[in-house]
Formats: structure tokens, sequence, C-alpha cells
């Protein structure tokens, strides 16, 4: 269930209404008294002397919660801070159907910020309960946004909540098939060209890699190409995003152990989830570039007929690979979308993926691990945009030196690395295939076992505001 965002027709309105209030105090503005009686805002100034964030006032109809934000002089943590006010908000208002923010004209800024919190806060995935308890709040009203940046931010919202919608859907209910059905569909609302090549046309393509990881499926892959191609595009060589359609990782033959491993793997797909959700930001934000999405889709199991460790296969591009273990078949898929990204001539080409554990590893589910070949420029902006919508970028190195760890004997490279630095050797499989300019980013962020702010608990969905706003503003 969206949470919708509307604007507030008029401020006067509220000072009767008996919906509940969230306003942001402006010590400046006497706003403040047209809502309270002199006796409440004596309390309230009381409250405020001793630093309270937030101060709820209960009046005969409705609440006030009145939010007080701490100064701070770094500006990415004080807007962190705001979207966090508006998760620890969400408590108070999760029983309203609707809910009033007001600010003046002073706090525009942290008043988006803090429906944005609230907003990913009151995400719930509940279609497989019987007994289904979706979140309450429907509608958050807002006042002093024009009607445009409330179109934006809902489209970007809409696109978390799908791109959390297709990661939380277990393998059960989600193939190859239905996330390029999903694809399709999201295609179909916002304009975007959507194509998709089955088995016959795959082994058409010889796309190798692809073929290998899904011979042990009972399933067929699936290749899923999505154009957005506005005629106003700014760009004439297309940014090209590469997302990991794993749907399901058992492993293949090298068997992942259950607890805490193959239990998660339906997140496979993150990569795959975060590149159909940020297409649709941008196309339902008609932002003006030219962007396409690639996403390579099938699971990975054992089987009779499944891809074997000391296996050499061969790619798309006609790179041997020697398969060495089976669990590492991210970049074995990924490889042949990379190498079928050249013919679109890009001028940037990002490929996002729930690589190695070996990120997860390294950083913990706080963010995300990037590299990058020849894309200097592009990852320094990308990081920067990644501290302002609080979805970072650690940068891991990226020497020659492990290039050499994939070398094989038999055949021109190994599928993995020596026993360190595992999500670099990842990262350099991967770059054996591109011959643009490059960024790769490894996933640790895009699942989180526990509720994590206005993150939530399972699907984040990051990823996809960092995207967003990093193609709309790239010159
Ligand atoms: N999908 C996994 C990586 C993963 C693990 C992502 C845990 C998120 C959480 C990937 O396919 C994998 O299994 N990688 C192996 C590579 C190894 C065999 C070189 C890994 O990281 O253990
Ligand atoms: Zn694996
Ligand atoms: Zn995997």
């Amino acid at each position: 269930m969206i949470t919708t965002i509307k604007k507030l027709k008029s401020i006067q309105q509220n000072y009767l209404s008996n919906q509940n209030i969230i306003c942001i105090y402006n010590e400046k503005s006497d706003y403040h008294k047209l809502l309270l009686t002199s006796e409440e805002l004596k309390y309230l100034k009381k409250q405020l002397k001793d630093e309270k964030e937030i101060i709820s006032i209960n009046q005969l109809n409705r609440f006030i919660h009145f939010v007080n934000i701490k100064e701070e002089k770094n500006i990415n943590k004080y807007a962190e801070n705001c979207r966090m006010i508006g998760d620890k908000l969400l408590l108070l208002v999760r029983d309203n159907e609707n809910i009033q923010l007001v600010f003046d004209e002073y706090y525009k800024e942290q008043g988006l910020l803090i429906t944005e919190g609230l907003a990913l806060s009151n995400y719930t995935f509940t279609k497989h309960k019987t007994n289904q308890k979706p979140n309450k709040l429907k509608t958050i009203n807002i006042s002093h946004i024009t009607d445009n940046e409330i179109i934006e931010l809902q489209n970007i919202l809409d696109a978390v909540y799908f791109t959390r919608d297709l990661i939380n859907e277990p393998f059960s209910h989600l193939k190859a098939k239905d996330l390029a059905d999903a694809a399709i569909s999201c295609g179909k609302q916002n304009n975007i060209e959507v194509t998709i090549l089955n088995k016959k046309k795959i082994e058409d393509l010889k796309m190798g890699g692809l073929l290998a990881v899904n011979k042990g499926s009972i399933d067929d892959p699936n290749f899923i190409i999505m154009q957005w191609k506005p005629k106003n595009a700014s760009n004439k060589k297309p940014i090209v995003l590469v997302g990991k359609g794993i749907v399901y990782d058992t492993g293949g033959l090298s068997l992942k152990p259950t607890t805490n491993s193959m239990d998660l793997m339906k997140i496979d797909m993150g990569g795959a989830g975060t590149v159909i959700g940020t297409m649709q930001a941008i196309a339902s934000n008609k932002v003006n570039k030219y962007v396409i999405g690639l996403v390579p889709a099938t699971d990975n199991r054992p089987s009779g007929n499944a891809y074997a460790p000391g296996d050499v296969i061969t790619m798309y591009d006609g790179t041997s690979v020697e398969v060495l273990n089976t669990d590492a078949e991210g970049r074995i898929i990924l490889a042949d979308a990379l190498s079928f990204a050249k013919q679109y001539n890009p001028e940037l080409v990002i490929d996002l993926a729930t690589l190695t554990g070996a990120a997860v590893a390294a950083i913990g589910h706080y963010g995300f691990v990037s590299m990058h070949d020849g894309a200097e420029k592009d990852h320094t902006n990308l990081k920067l945009i990644g501290d302002q919508v609080h979805e970072r970028l650690a940068e891991f190195p990226f020497w020659d030196d492990y290039d050499e760890l994939i070398k094989s004997e038999i055949a021109d490279i190994k599928n993995i690395g020596g026993a360190y630095g595992g999500a670099i050797t990842a990262g350099k499989f991967l770059a054996h295939f591109a011959d643009y300019p490059f960024i790769h980013i490894d996933l640790p962020a895009v699942y989180s076992k526990e509720k994590y702010g206005y993150r939530g608990k399972g699907a984040t969905g990051m990823g996809v505001r960092l995207l967003y706003k990093f193609i709309k503003n790239r010159a």
C-alpha cells in the first residue's frame, strides 16, 4: 500500500481541524500561537528548553506533535536526522489515516525530508499474511510545497516501495519470468520501452555465462532490456544500469548452508530490483536523460544438469572462464550483460549487485561498496550524492595487482580470486568485460534483518534515491 503525499490546501483550515498535526517548530514564527492556548504554549516552551526533539500536546480533539530539529553543522547529518525524525514520528501517527504536516516556508527542505522519512517508514510487506494488517496511515498532507515537488517526491517514494516489494517477494512467487513481467508492467505504466530476451534468443546470442548459471534451473532465464530515451535527452550516448537478477541463490553445486545464508537469498535480485525501480523513478519523473537498464535473470540451483566446479565456459564476448565455485554466479551472468552493453556505446555503465559476502563482512549493512575503472569524476559525484541521500559508498581499491588473482591456468580467467579481497576480485572479474567508464556497486545495505530507521526491516530499497539523483543531476 503506497503512502500518498498531498498538498495541504489551506493552512488556515488546520487551526480548526480535528485531524492530528505534526508541526515543525520555528522560534521566529508566531504561528504556534494560533494552534495552542497560552497554557499549552507555556508547556511547549518549557519542553523546548529541555531540548526535547518531539513534543506531543494532547488537545481535546487532536494531538499536535511539535518537532524541534537540533542544529547540526554537517548538512548531510542534519538531513539524515530529519528523515530519522520522520521515522520516530511514525510511531506517534501510525494509527491515523490522515496526518497534516505543517511548517512555514523557512522549513520547506526539512518538511520534505521529514515527509520522506515518515513515508519510507510507513512501508509494510504483508501480502502473504492471512490477516493482512497493512499500514493505516494513508495520506500525509503537507504545507508550502509546490505541486511539482509533491509529484517528484511521490514518484520517488513509489519507486522505492516498488523496489522493496520486488526484493521482499520470495522465490516461490518471483521467478525470472515474474521479474520480467514486473519490468514489462512498469514499462507500460511509465512509457519505458521494454524488451525481454527469452531462452531461445539468449542461446542464439551465445550468452554462455547466463546459460551456464541457468543450467541447473527448472525455469528459463530472461534477459530484460529497459530503455528510457526521451526526445529532450541531454546525453546522446546512454547511461547503462546493469542489475544482478539472481532470483534465488542456492550456491548451485557449491551449495550454501541454510541458516543466515541460503535462507536470505531471495534478495539476490536486489541489484535488479534497484535498477527496475530506478528506471521507474526516472521515467515517471520524465528525467531528460537517456538511460538503459539491463537485467540478466535466473535462479542458481544444483541439479543433474547444473554447471559444476572445474567447468570451463565460454562467455558472450568469447572469454573462456574456469568456474571454480558455482556460488560465484553473479559475476558470471553480469559479465554477459556488461559485454552486451558495449553495443550501446555507453557514456557510463554502473552495475548493482549483491555480489559478495566479503563486502558485507567489510562494512556491515550500513552502505554500499564501490569501485571504478576510468570513471573518476562520475564516481566522485556519486559518492557526494550518496552522502547527501545517506545511501553511502565506501570506495575500495582497484589496483592492477588484483587482476593477477583471477588469472586461470587453463582458461582466460577464473571466477574466484584468492583468500582475501573477495569484493575486489569480484569487481575485477566484471571489469574484464567492460571497455567503457565503469562503476561497480556491491550492495550490503540492500537488506536489513532488523528494523533500521526509515529503511525498515527486510528490503531497504536503497540505491534508488541515489541513482535517481545522480542521473537527474548529471551534466
Ligand atoms: N549472492 C552471494 C553474495 C551475498 C552473500 C550477498 C550474502 C549478500 C549476502 C554471491 O553469489 C556469493 O555467493 N558469493 C560468494 C563468492 C565466493 C564463492 C567467491 C561469497 O561471497 O561467498
Ligand atoms: Zn552465490
Ligand atoms: Zn549470488
